[in-house]
């Protein structure tokens, strides 16, 4: 890790705007830089401006094979607009196979062992796939959206990914992203009007009351501060 390099831009990008962050990043790493989009509002703002900017940033998504059918309708929307290759990714079949027919289609209910093994092969070990070669990752996480997020930098070392992490949204609002949504009229994901602030696997995500903390419906039966699911331990 390069804690010099990592100060030194997170100077360079205190009070900048994401569209300024974003081409910055992709010019420091050419080729070697991808964007991880789950289709989710934030994620819906990055691409839009990957796209606009013509930034050199691979976008990938990391299909568990339990998403919900409106995060397809909402990746066919995205890849329509804005014309940009998405790679997807799918967990390896075999260790799919083995955990289901040993464990039960859901067994994440059942134990929070069984949820992380879920989590780990489903997103985790593609998420390593897809990273290779990389030495920089786009994501978007906010530190308003999480007791685990809340320290986040624009900046940072992902040491269990041993790569460069950026977050540029990292100090937005929730009204920020939705404000930005519509006044560029970018596609989202339907779910975020039925009472979804957070969408991940189908099985692991409900819909929140009003009020409700932004990610109280992800792993809604387990306890809020170890609610991550590996794509963003450190
Ligand atoms: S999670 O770790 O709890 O699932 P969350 O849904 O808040 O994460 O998303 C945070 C960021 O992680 C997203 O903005 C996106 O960059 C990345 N991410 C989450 N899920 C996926 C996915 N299935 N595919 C690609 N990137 C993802
Ligand atoms: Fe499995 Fe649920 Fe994790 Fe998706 S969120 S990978 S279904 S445990």
């Amino acid at each position: 890790m390069n804690q010099e390099l990592i100060l030194q831009l997170n100077q360079t990008f205190a009070g900048k705007a994401p569209g300024e962050i974003i081409p910055a990043v992709a010019a420091l790493f050419p080729g070697k830089i991808a964007f991880a989009t789950s289709f989710g509002a934030e994620d819906q703002v990055i691409t839009h401006l990957i796209a606009k900017s013509g930034a050199n940033i691979k976008l990938f998504t990391l299909d568990t094979g339990r998403m919900f059918p409106e995060t397809y309708e909402t990746m066919h929307r995205t890849v329509s607009r804005y014309q940009v290759p998405i790679q997807t990714l799918f967990p390896d079949r075999e260790e799919v196979e083995a955990m289901v027919n040993e464990k039960g289609i859901n067994l994440f209910y059942e134990s929070i062992e069984n949820r992380k093994l879920c989590c780990h092969i489903r997103k985790t070990q593609p998420l390593q796939r897809a990273l290779q070669g990389m030495e920089a990752w786009i994501t978007g996480l906010r530190r308003e959206q999480s007791p685990t997020r809340q320290h986040l930098e624009v900046v940072e070392w992902d040491s269990v990914n041993r790569l460069l992490k950026i977050n540029p949204l990292c100090d937005w609002t929730e009204p920020q992203v939705w404000e930005f949504i519509h006044a560029k009229n970018i596609p989202y994901n339907k779910l975020h009007d039925q009472g979804f602030p957070s969408i991940g696997c189908q099985p692991c995500t409900r819909a929140v009351a009003k009020g409700d903390d932004i990610r109280a419906g992800r792993w809604w039966w387990e306890n809020p501060d170890s609610k991550e699911c590996g794509l963003h331990q450190q």
